[in-house]
């Protein structure tokens, strides 16, 4: 029999919502929330619909939900539209005037737009759609900057009923052509180039490599961002400026069915070809539009920064849709955290006066790694409130980011959730759960979370399993787009009616959940199961290591044995004894079971695109072999041929 996975770490810290904090909360206290929490596990339905009724319907829904597993259907019958939810529901009072996008171009350029502009600018756009014969249903590929237009192009998709799909600027052709191929796309929005590190990206030369040949797309809408050189194909290709010549900007909502598809997100998981995960409109919206208000809080005053990507799942939910639902300010910044200094961040906090910053823990890591030194040179006196997702946030990088972004006073909502989960899914309401560095502490409302055993039988508190989710919620995905045989066995196949994440954790005796890292990477060290998460964040603990991503390798008399690959901060010297202290290190804070059998030094460590390290490469390279698996979506190949080699 499968055997549970063990749990070693020894975090006790706890933070308290400060009082002051709390007072103003949207939930003020543990109390409020258990209450409001059960009270939505014993009657979901009446929790989203209280929490639908917040926005705009042009047709009430007849039922809340219709569960035939495992497909939902959430608020049938019911008309809305997205992009009027965003824009149009916010024109009537002074939100009419207050700044919808502040954005920050990588060369300095600097875009205001109120929400009076951004609706015409969508309405405008969506005209241009129109008027390039894109319809209700024809599905288009964005492949932009992370600019204005990349959130008016979504937006005016959607007000038309077009299903967007967009691709990551840093993608390359191939995977454009593939995600074309996927989804059957018949148009493309893009620019001329993009900015990453100083250097122009050439987004349109890669839209002409990846149409070569056979394909599905009449279209290339072309914004002019870079000023570079562009190919223009005569009969495909035409520039966004000049289409906004022929059309006005009178353009209404229109009213589409709750289950109307909205978007396909590619996502690559850990193996196999990128699964395009589908998401709807209604219950999407009440997903992230109630998350936005009670994870972050948000006030009419806030200037809200997520540093993601749009590319990305939380560049939809959280830089895009779900603050511009919520009528708050979002900051867009198009370019790289390090240019034109490792201190680009600070800078901008300092300058729009951010006062909530949404990041991920490989940026975390990254500035503990470029050094305090960059962060003091600012002020940073406006944040209240901090965020982190995509990854276990190591407790040390924890307390760093509390401690010298967040001046100690403002609380950290660490959120976990997953591109198919739509919307933020276990995390600390920041007036009303007190916190603990690594753990996303409790589920938010509605979300009945577990942690289970082989057999789906819940595990006792300390004792690591999987993650599941045993009933449905509105953001979730509703299928693997083309593909619901794909859909059924990847997510709820492992536990009948019940949906699995793919993730390890354990809940801890307060209920709090410890994400371990995926259940793929999870280690078996002479019969222990050992997620990852706890032996990095051990490392991570010791003063000179910047970030650590443990693997298995085959090992005759364990099974496996556990190597570690290690980067350490800006000067520290890498020594052999250096290795033997780590190998100690992880030894005292874990326990000998856990100690490292080799520690391999590495300048970095390969990253996806979006920042998650990527261990089965390292389980390849830690086991002598070739890396022989898919290398798309790795960040930056350099790191992988001096892993391959670096070892003395
Ligand atoms: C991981 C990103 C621990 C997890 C929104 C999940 C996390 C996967 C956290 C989804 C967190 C995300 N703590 N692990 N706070 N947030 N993850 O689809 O393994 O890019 O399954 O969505 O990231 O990644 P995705």
């Amino acid at each position: 029999m499968e055997k549970n996975i063990e749990s070693h770490l020894k975090e006790t810290r706890v933070f308290k919502p400060a009082r002051s904090f709390a007072a103003k909360a949207l939930v003020g206290s543990l109390q409020q929330y258990r209450r409001m929490h059960r009270d939505s596990i014993r009657q979901p339905e009446k929790f989203w619909a209280r929490e639908a009724r917040e926005l705009t319907w042009q047709k009430p829904w007849k039922k809340v939900l219709e569960w035939k597993p495992p497909f939902a259907k959430w608020f049938v019958g019911g008309k809305l539209n997205l992009a009027e939810n965003c824009l149009d529901r916010h024109l009537q009072g002074p939100r009419r005037n207050k700044a919808a996008i502040i954005w920050e171009g990588e060369p300095g350029e600097k875009r205001v737009l109120t929400y009076q502009q951004l609706h015409r600018d969508v309405c405008r756009f969506a005209n241009v759609l129109k008027r390039n014969k894109i319809r209700k249903g024809d599905r288009v590929i964005i492949y932009l900057p992370t600019i204005p237009e990349a959130a008016i192009a979504m937006l005016a998709c959607a007000r038309i009923g077009a299903v967007h799909s967009v691709v990551f600027g840093g993608f390359s052709a191939d995977s454009i052509r593939d995600r074309i191929a996927d989804c059957g796309a018949t148009a493309v929005i893009t620019a001329d180039g993009g900015y990453r590190r100083g250097a122009i990206v050439p987004l349109k030369h890669n839209v002409d490599e990846a149409l070569k040949g056979e394909t599905t797309i009449k279209r290339v809408i072309v914004f002019r961002r870079a000023g570079n050189d562009v190919h223009i194909e005569q009969g495909r290709d035409v520039w966004w400026h000049r289409e906004l010549e022929y059309v006005d900007a009178h353009c209404p909502p229109v009213a589409l069915a709750s289950e109307h598809p909205l978007y396909i997100l590619y996502t690559s998981g850990s193996t196999g070809k990128p699964k395009g995960i589908l998401h709807t409109t209604g219950g999407y919206l009440v997903g992230i539009h109630s998350t936005s208000k009670y994870v972050f809080d948000l006030r009419e005053d806030d200037i809200y920064w997520c540093t993601a990507d749009v590319g990305w799942v939380t560049g939809h939910s959280y830089v895009v849709y779900g603050p511009l639902a919520a009528g708050a300010t979002t900051l867009m910044y198009e370019g790289a955290p390090n240019w034109p200094e490792p201190d680009r961040f600070w800078r901008i906090i300092e300058e729009y006066a951010v006062s909530i910053l949404y990041t991920a823990p490989t940026a975390i890591r990254a500035f503990i790694r470029w050094g305090d030194q960059w962060v003091k040179k600012h002020d940073l006196s406006s944040l209240r409130l901090l965020g982190t997702v995509g990854e276990p946030i190591n407790p040390e990088a924890w307390m760093w980011y509390r401690k010298t972004i967040g001046g100690g006073r403002c609380p950290i909502v660490d959120t976990w959730w997953q591109t198919e989960t739509g919307a933020i899914m276990i995390t600390p309401l920041p007036g009303a759960i007190p916190t603990k560095p690594g753990s996303a502490t409790l589920p938010f409302f509605g979300v009945d979370a577990a942690v289970v055993d082989a057999k789906g039988k819940e595990v006792p508190p300390n004792v690591g399993g999987k993650l599941i989710i045993r009933r449905p919620w509105p953001a979730m995905l509703r299928s693997i787009y083309g593909d619901k045989p794909r859909y059924k066995k990847q997510y709820w196949s492992e536990f009948k009616n019940n949906y699995f994440t793919g993730d390890g954790a354990r809940r801890d005796k307060d209920g709090y959940f410890w994400i371990v890292g995926r259940i793929d990477d999870v280690l078996n060290v002479a019969g222990h199961r050992l997620g990852t998460s706890e032996i990095e964040s051990a490392l991570v603990s010791h003063p000179q290591v910047a970030e650590a991503a443990a693997v298995g390798r085959p090992d005759e008399l364990k099974g496996q044995g556990v190597v570690v690959f290690v980067t350490l901060k800006s000067g520290v010297k890498p020594t052999p004894s250096l290795k033997e202290e780590l190998r100690r290190h992880v030894g005292q804070h874990i326990g000998a079971i856990a100690k490292p059998d080799e520690v391999r030094f590495a300048e970095a460590l390969p990253k996806t695109r979006s920042g998650k390290i990527m261990r089965r490469l390292l389980k390849e390279i830690a086991s002598g072999k070739t890396v022989t698996g898919d290398t798309t979506t790795l960040e930056d190949f350099s790191v992988l041929a001096k892993l391959g080699s670096a070892e003395e």
